[in-house]
């Protein structure tokens, strides 16, 4: 099946009270993990790609990647922007062929937030076929492309801006700030994990029926560190959002979930035990067939445990 962009797998995960899992891709044995996971599960799924992805695989190889995926199942598949910086960033991935870019200018004032996430939704929504954009109110700590945002700097998402932010740029999406944050240190060792789930309300209530996005929302499942661990790693504190957080998240207005951290976990770990039992091994298809297997039962893991998107494809 040809990309699709994200209208109708927005629609139908705000209807049914699921979200669509937003996995970040890099290489082959990523995207294959994920999409073998989804297509196993009859999963919708967006595959997104960083700045640092492009640079890192080439955009050429990322696309032919994903087109390969395409050929190869029968799922929906957005390919969508992550995190783009510009409009320039946002118009070379349309003009690529990706189905849905973000626009994150949601460290900048909110007036020129509004002034260029516009001028990325004209260009996408003009351009055949339509290309969705997503676009950050509030801004989440972590680390992402390099840029250690911290708590200090980091914003909850205002829910008085978010009917006229949507009004004047026309955005498909908005990713908010509620107390997720980027990469696997969310919260200080010691304090209970929490999310403005008043905020989540309140946005909801101003944009009823409008698609949520949540940023940094990798659990760090603790198995997982835990392989990682004994197997050479180092991980200390390493504190994720709880699991059935985001599944409640899921059944309110969010309808995508963005995950990175967690599928960087699982592969890491798997490869240190791969190479921790064989040694002798040195054919990268043996521990990197590992991780291709490592991403497939993490996505299948999120899409029961977090997700609910089984059998929504
Ligand atoms: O939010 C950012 C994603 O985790 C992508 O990370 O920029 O290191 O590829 P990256
Ligand atoms: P995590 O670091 O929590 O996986 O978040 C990924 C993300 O938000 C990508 O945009
Ligand atoms: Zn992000």
């Amino acid at each position: 099946m040809p990309l699709v962009d994200s209208r109708e797998m927005f629609k139908k995960a705000y209807q049914n009270n699921y979200a669509i899992g937003a996995f970040n891709i890099n290489n082959m044995e990523q995207i294959q993990g994920i999409v073998d996971a989804c297509s196993e599960l009859n999963s919708p799924v967006i595959l997104q790609v960083s700045r640092g992805a492009r640079k890192y695989a080439k955009p050429s190889y990322l696309m032919k990647m994903v087109e390969a995926a395409c050929m190869d199942t029968n799922i929906p598949i957005v390919l969508h922007l992550d995190h783009g910086d510009s409009f320039e960033t946002c118009k070379a991935c349309i003009d690529d062929g990706f189905t849905s870019v973000m626009i994150d200018c949601s460290h900048l004032p909110l007036e020129e937030n509004i002034r260029i996430t516009k001028q990325v939704c004209e260009y996408a929504h003009n351009h055949v076929p339509y290309v969705c954009v997503e676009a950050e109110l509030g801004r989440l700590a972590g680390v992402e492309e390099h840029v250690n945002v911290s708590d200090e700097d980091s914003s909850y998402t205002n829910p008085d801006d978010v009917e006229r932010f949507v009004k004047a740029t026309g955005v498909d999406s908005l990713a908010i700030a509620i107390g997720t944050s980027h990469g696997a240190f969310k919260f200080k060792p010691g304090t209970k994990p929490q999310l403005r789930f008043d905020i989540l309300e309140e946005v909801e209530k101003r944009l009823p029926g409008f698609p949520i996005v949540l940023h940094g929302a990798s659990s760090v499942v603790p198995e997982y560190v835990k392989i990682l661990e004994e197997n050479g790693g180092v991980m200390p504190n390493a504190i994720g959002i709880p699991e059935d957080m985001l599944r409640e998240a899921a059944k309110h207005a969010v309808c995508k979930i963005n995950i990175d951290s967690d599928i960087r976990l699982a592969c890491t770990a798997m490869v240190r035990k791969h190479l921790n039992e064989h040694p002798e091994h040195f054919d990268p298809r043996q521990y990197l067939t590992d991780a291709r297997q490592a991403v497939h039962d993490m996505v299948a893991h999120k899409i029961k445990n977090v997700l609910g998107s089984e059998n929504q494809a």
